[in-house]
């Protein structure tokens, strides 16, 4: 099968086009013939060897961990899938061998959801780790519940912009951070009130509007975003990060310690919220659709990190 693949770290110069044996499955995965692979920060951070303390490659390597395409075989315990159906997905793996930026890949079937025939295969693969990702952050993390405000940074990125329309459905007063091109698509996405996380005042501006705080503060970056909101932080509030903090001393945010969470791929939660894409309830924006042979471009464009919505992959027709 194509894949493109890497034989060791380094630049995007590593990503290969090859021929590589279509993979093995195990009892309990399915293989998907891919339709479309979606970028994700990650997978350049991998590439670079950034990760390599917490997730081991056995080169070659086939990044992408989002899927969506057609299921071409079924494992001797899978159940719930038949061959010929479409699904989607988040490929979650702390080893790396097979990825979506291929024919080709295993997935976990328990991390599959059958995609609903008003998704497109572009739309459906943009939405399994962002709407985890949000979900996970908010309310198993945060504990986020209605009433209560929060804070979401980074809300035009692909995991916040699904993370404002969470809370706001969730019933929070949701306030924002994006840079001020953006402010407009994130009030449009349901958050009460978003600054620009550029202004080195924004967190006591809030503060005066809202003087109580807020609850939960969802961090994908770490960095001036999250030290700014040190006047919204009480001992009780919750702040969640996504990414890894250079200096551990970043971590402590006023009287808390922010605490940082991976999410989990779970196919049946992406089952049940897959209707409320498809119908338009929630929204997930397709910043671009990258043809098979740039996926080169797509990991640049992502590593610039000023994207709103989600960079897509088109593997096959
Ligand atoms: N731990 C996990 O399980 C997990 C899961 C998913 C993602 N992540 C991580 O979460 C982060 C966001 O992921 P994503 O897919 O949403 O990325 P993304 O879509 O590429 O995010 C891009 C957005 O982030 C904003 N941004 C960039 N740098 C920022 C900064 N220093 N402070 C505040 N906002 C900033 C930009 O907003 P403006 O253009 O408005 O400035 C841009 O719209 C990444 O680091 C990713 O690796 C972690």
């Amino acid at each position: 099968m194509k894949a493109i693949s890497i034989a060791g770290y380094g630049g995007v110069e590593v990503l290969e086009l090859t021929d590589q044996p279509k993979p093995p499955i195990k009892a309990d995965q399915v293989l998907v013939a891919v339709k479309t692979a979606a970028v994700n920060p990650i997978d350049w951070r991998i590439r670079s060897g950034g990760l390599a303390k917490f997730i081991e490659c056995d080169f070659p390597v086939i990044l992408g961990r989002e899927v969506a395409g057609v299921v071409a075989e079924i494992g001797a315990d899978v159940s719930d899938f038949s061959v010929g159906d479409e699904v989607f997905g988040f490929l979650q793996q702390l080893e790396m061998k097979w990825g979506s930026f291929a024919e080709y890949v295993p997935a976990d079937a328990c991390k599959l959801a059958h995609k609903p025939v008003g998704l497109s295969f572009e739309q459906a693969v943009a939405i399994p780790v962002a709407f985890h990702t949000a979900q996970q952050a908010l309310f198993q993390h945060g504990g986020l519940q209605s009433g209560q405000t929060v804070l979401i940074h980074a809300a035009a990125g692909a995991v916040g912009s699904v993370a404002v329309q969470l809370a706001h459905q969730a019933g929070a007063t949701v306030l924002a951070t994006a840079s001020a091109n953006n402010h407009d698509y994130v009030l449009g996405l349901g958050a009460h009130r978003v600054v620009d996380y550029h202004d080195a005042d924004f967190g006591a501006k809030l503060k005066a509007d809202y003087p109580d705080g807020v609850a939960v503060i969802l961090a994908p970056f770490a960095g001036q975003s999250l030290q700014g909101s040190e006047p919204l932080v009480s001992a009780t509030t919750k702040i969640i990060l996504l990414s890894p903090v250079a200096n551990p001393a970043d971590m402590k945010i006023g009287p808390v310690k922010s605490q940082i969470m991976i999410c989990a791929a779970d196919g049946k939660v992406l089952e049940e919220v897959a209707e409320q894409f498809a119908s338009g309830r929630l929204k997930m924006e397709i910043a671009q659709v990258f043809p098979f042979n740039q996926v080169v471009q797509a990991q640049e464009l992502s590593a610039i990190e000023r994207v709103r919505g989600k960079i897509v992959i088109k593997v096959s027709d």
